[in-house]
C-alpha cells in the first residue's frame, strides 16, 4: 500500500498540473503533518514557495489549485488558511478503508531508496571483559534502527564491530599467568576472567611494570605467538559467548561479528595506500592525515612512531573493506557522543581516499541509573545481569498485584516481556541526543509514556476479543468500517499514518518518533474506550469498533517490534 501522505501529495501534483502543465519544480511540494487536528491531517506552504513562478498571490494559487483538485475518494476537503497555506482533510470512508487494508496488506516505502546494503555497526563491545550497563544504549538503539530500517525494505546488515584486538587481552594473559583458580575457571570461566581482570587492575597500581609485561603479551599475540594466539582465542570465546547469552536474552542479533581482530591483517596496506597516495605524511615519527584549517578537525593519526596502529587506522580498514566486499546504501555507526571526533576524522579520510559513502554516525547522549552515572573507573558499573534479574523481579511483583490469579508460567513470561520491554522503552521513548536517567518506578509505570501503558493497551484489545468468543459473539474482518464519533476518526488516522513516523524516525535515526505515536495512539484508544461502547454495541457497530480495536492492537505490535517490545496476550 501506497502511504496515504504519497497519495494525497500525488492528487495536489494532478490539480498543480492542471493549473500549470509547464511547472516542474516538484521541489516546492511536500506535505506536512497538520499542526493540530482542527486543521486537518496535512498541510503545504506549496502556494507560498511557488507563487512567483505562477506570477499571481500565494492565496490565488492555492485556490486555484484546489479548484482543479481531480475528482477522488481519498481528500475530502481542502482549504486556504492565512498567507497561502493548504490544509488537507482525508476522507473519513478512505480512512475506514484503509484501516481495514493494514490487516492484509504492507506498506510500501518504494518512494525511498532503499537499493543496496545498509551496514549497521552497534553494540560492538570491548570483549575480554564482561558486557556492563555501559553497553545497553548502543545495543537497544542500534537494533530498533535495524529494525525500522528491515521494516522500510532496507537490506541491513547489523554488524558487531567487537574490540577484540586491544591491550585488555594483554592485561588477561599477564593475570591468566600469575593469578589464575583452575578449578574456577573450568566451572565458570566468565566470573573467574571478570575476576583477574579486576586482580590486574589492584595489582598494577602497585606494580606499574605489569602494564609494560601486559603491553608485550599483547604484542606478541600480534606478531602471531602460537602460545599467546591461543589464549587470545580461548578468551574472546569466553566472552563473545557470554556476550551471545544476553543478545539472545535481548532478542537482539547480528549477522557479522567483524571485529578489530578481523581487520588487523588490513591495517598495514591501508596505511600504505594513504601514505603512497600522499593522504598521511610523516611527523615526528609517526604517519598523520593533516586537514584543511576549514575542517575543523585534529590531525589524524594512522600510525604511531612506535609503529602500533590506532582505532581510526582499524575504522578505516573497515571502510575500505565495505566499499570492497557491499553494495553500500549507508553505512552507520551508533556509539556515545565522546566518539564524534574520531568518525569525522575517519568519515573525511574516506571521502578523500575515495572510499566515500553515505557515513551517518547516530550518537546518543548519557544514560544514568537513579541519578548515578556509571563508570568502569569509578567501579559502578551494573552488570548487565544483576539488571535483567531485577527488571524481571520487579514486573513480576507488578503482575502479580495486577492479576494474581495468572498460572505461575506466564506470570514469569509476562514479567520478563515487560521488564525488558521496560528497560528498552525508557531509552529509545526519549530523544536520544539527551542524556537520560532511568528509574524503575518510571519505566514499569502504568501510566504515561510508557512499555507496560503500551503493552497493556494491546493485552486490553486482546481481552475484548477473548469475550468476544466468551460472549458467543463473532468477529467479522469483512464488515464494513462505520466511522462515527471524533475519536474513531482520530484513532483511524493514527493508525492509517504510523508508517509515516516509521519513515520518519528512520529519516532522523530516531526510535523515540514511534514511540511517541504509539503513545499518542494508546491514549486515544483508550479515551475512545472509556467512552464508546463496544461489546454493547449495535451490529454493524460493533463490527466495525470490532475492527477498529483489532488494527490499534495490530499496530501496538508491530510499532513496539519496531523497539524490540514484545507484547503479551494478558497482563
Ligand atoms: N568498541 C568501541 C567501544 O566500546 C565501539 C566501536 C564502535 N564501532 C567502530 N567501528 N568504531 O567504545
Amino acid at each position: 500500500m501506497k502511504l496515504v501522505i504519497i497519495r494525497a501529495a500525488e492528487l495536489i501534483r494532478m490539480a498543480i498540473e492542471k493549473v500549470d502543465p509547464d511547472f516542474n519544480d516538484w521541489g516546492k511540494l511536500f506535505l506536512q503533518p497538520a499542526s493540530s487536528e482542527k486543521f486537518g491531517h496535512y498541510q503545504t506552504n506549496f502556494a507560498m514557495a511557488a507563487a512567483k513562478s505562477f506570477g499571481k498571490p500565494p492565496k490565488i494559487v492555492a485556490e486555484s489549485i484546489i479548484a482543479a483538485m481531480p475528482e477522488n475518494d481519498v481528500i475530502e476537503k481542502l482549504e486556504v488558511a492565512g498567507p497561502g497555506f493548504i490544509n488537507v482533510f482525508l476522507n473519513t470512508a478512505f480512512l475506514g478503508r484503509s484501516v481495514k487494508d493494514t490487516a492484509v496488506s504492507k506498506w510500501n516505502f518504494s518512494h525511498i531508496n532503499t537499493a543496496g546494503d545498509v551496514v549497521i555497526d552497534y553494540s560492538s563491545p570491548n570483549i575480554a571483559k564482561p558486557m556492563h550497563a555501559g553497553h545497553l544504549r548502543t545495543t537497544i538503539i542500534g537494533d530498533s534502527i535495524k529494525r525500522i530500517m528491515t521494516y522500510m525494505g532496507y537490506h541491513v546488515v547489523a554488524d558487531n564491530h567487537l574490540g577484540d584486538w586491544g591491550t585488555q587481552f594483554g592485561k588477561l594473559i599477564v593475570a591468566y599467568r600469575n593469578w589464575l583458580n583452575e578449578d574456577n575457571y573450568k566451572s565458570d570461566p566468565i566470573h573467574e576472567l571478570e575476576r583477574i581482570y579486576i586482580k590486574f587492575g589492584e595489582e598494577a597500581e602497585n606494580f606499574p611494570e605489569l602494564e609494560d609485561m601486559a603491553r608485550s603479551e599483547i604484542k606478541k599475540v600480534q606478531d602471531g605467538d602460537p602460545v599467546n594466539m591461543a589464549l587470545w582465542k580461548e578468551f574472546v570465546e569466553i566472552t563473545l559467548n557470554e556476550c551471545k547469552r544476553i543478545y539472545k536474552y535481548l532478542g537482539i542479533d547480528f549477522d557479522t561479528y567483524y571485529g578489530e581482530s578481523f581487520y588487523h591483517g588490513m591495517m598495514p596496506e591501508v596505511v600504505k595506500e594513504l601514505t603512497d597516495r600522499k593522504i598521511a605524511v610523516e611527523s615526528e615519527g609517526a604517519l598523520v592525515v593533516f586537514f584543511d584549517e576549514s575542517e575543523n578537525l585534529h590531525p589524524c593519526i594512522i600510525r604511531k612512531k612506535d609503529g602500533a596502529y590506532l582505532y581510526s587506522t582499524s575504522d578505516l580498514a573497515t571502510v575500505k573493506f565495505k566499499a570492497a566486499n557491499y553494495r553500500m546504501n549507508k553505512a552507520i555507526y551508533v556509539t556515545d557522543d565522546r566518539q564524534e571526533a574520531h568518525f569525522k576524522q575517519v568519515f573525511r579520510i574516506a571521502q578523500i581516499a575515495g572510499w566515500g559513502m553515505d557515513f551517518v554516525h547516530v550518537t546518543f547522549g548519557v544514560m544514568s541509573f537513579n541519578g548515578i552515572i556509571l563508570s568502569t573507573r569509578a567501579g559502578n558499573t551494573i552488570k548487565l545481569e544483576e539488571l535483567f534479574a531485577e527488571a524481571e523481579s520487579r514486573a513480576y511483583a507488578v503482575v502479580n498485584e495486577k492479576n494474581p490469579d495468572l498460572p505461575e508460567d506466564e506470570k514469569r513470561n509476562i514479567a520478563k516481556c515487560v521488564g525488558i520491554g521496560a528497560l528498552k522503552y525508557s531509552d529509545l521513548s526519549q530523544n536520544r541526543s539527551s542524556n537520560i536517567d532511568f528509574s524503575w518506578e518510571k519505566a514499569l509505570s502504568f501510566e504515561g509514556n510508557t512499555a507496560p501503558y503500551l503493552q497493556y493497551t494491546y493485552a486490553r484489545i486482546r481481552s475484548i476479543f477473548r469475550k468476544v468468543t466468551e460472549n458467543g459473539l463473532f468477529f467479522d474482518r469483512s464488515a464494513r468500517m462505520i466511522l462515527e464519533t471524533e475519536l474513531e476518526k482520530q484513532i483511524a488516522a493514527s493508525i492509517v499514518r504510523f508508517p509515516e513516523c516509521v519513515e520518519k524516525a528512520a529519516e532522523f535515526y530516531k526510535p523515540n518518533l514511534i514511540a511517541d505515536h504509539l503513545f499518542d495512539l494508546a491514549q486515544k484508544f483508550s479515551s475512545f474506550y472509556n467512552s464508546t461502547p463496544i461489546l454493547k454495541s449495535e451490529h454493524d457497530i460493533l463490527q466495525s469498533r470490532l475492527n477498529l480495536a483489532d488494527a490499534v492492537a495490530r499496530t501496538m505490535k508491530t510499532g513496539l517490534d519496531l523497539l524490540g517490545i514484545e507484547v503479551v496476550e494478558r497482563m
